[in-house]
């Protein structure tokens, strides 16, 4: 099966609505002095929800080629849920994808598997993309039960979706000890966890599913280490956080061939 590599920006709690449109504009014009083939490899971006108005306005505008992503997304679709962003309302925006589940969110937000599983099912039926995030802590790999950890959270989130559904979803694996840490995973962990999460969903979702699932890897990752992670053959792709607000870091991360 053919895989589309996909490059995510996740620029977090970083950039108002004026640098965020700087940013993309820079990207954009960085990625088309390297000739970036946008259909070859997927580029997007996923701003604070204050910027991803002006971003896509910019998009748009100037018919760039690059993606639109949320950093996350409610599960609820309407209501009386004071602060939360609904899918509807992102996918008036044009948002192709949105970030689930991230560790920051779990953490620090208490989001359990129950609640990422219910987010990506609204992203879903809304038409955004899910970018699932899972992945575990340092103490959780020093006792080797780091698959089995992001195997139950994947299991988690996709419980109760169906084969269609799923086919829908992007995975990430993020270990939460190389995230903002510069202590970037091996291309061996990264492609040891990536073919153990495709084996699960084959087993419990469908095989023909599973072959066609995006499965990025998140922590670390850089213009200099990209290329080894790439080369790996269950991993399509890459959520970037630091270097993702650098335009020649992801630029080059981007056009990793
Ligand atoms: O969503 C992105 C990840 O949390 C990775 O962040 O590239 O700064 O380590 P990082």
């Amino acid at each position: 099966t053919d895989r589309t590599p996909l490059m995510v920006g996740n620029w977090k709690l970083n950039l108002d609505h004026h640098q965020g449109i700087q940013l993309v504009q820079k990207l954009a014009w960085s990625l088309k002095d390297a000739e970036h083939d946008y259909e070859a490899v997927e580029v997007a971006v996923a701003p604070s929800f204050t910027s991803l108005r002006s971003v896509q306005t910019l998009i748009d505008a100037d018919e760039l080629g690059i993606k639109l992503s949320s950093q996350d997304i409610s599960s609820h679709a309407k209501g009386a849920y004071t602060g939360e962003v609904s899918a509807e309302q992102l996918t008036a925006l044009g948002v192709d994808f949105a970030i689930v589940g991230h560790s920051e969110r779990r953490d620090y937000h208490g989001e359990s598997d129950t609640i990422v599983g219910a987010k990506v099912a609204a992203a879903i039926a809304a038409g955004i993309t899910p970018i699932l995030c899972v992945g575990e802590k340092l103490e959780v790999r020093q006792a080797g039960e780091h698959v089995s950890l992001t195997l139950s959270q994947i299991d988690g989130a996709l419980e109760g979706l169906s084969a269609e559904q799923v086919a829908d979803v992007v995975v990430a694996y993020e270990p939460v000890w190389a995230i903002g840490t510069g202590e970037v995973a091996t291309p061996e962990d990264a492609q040891e966890m990536a073919e153990a999460i495709r084996a699960r969903v084959a087993e419990t979702v469908d095989p023909d599913v599973a072959a066609g699932m995006r499965i990025l890897y998140g922590g670390s990752v850089k213009a200099d280490n990209v290329a080894a992670i790439m080369a790996k053959p269950d991993v399509d792709g890459a959520l970037v956080g630091g270097a993702s607000l650098v335009v020649e870091q992801f630029a080059a991360i981007a056009g990793f061939r």
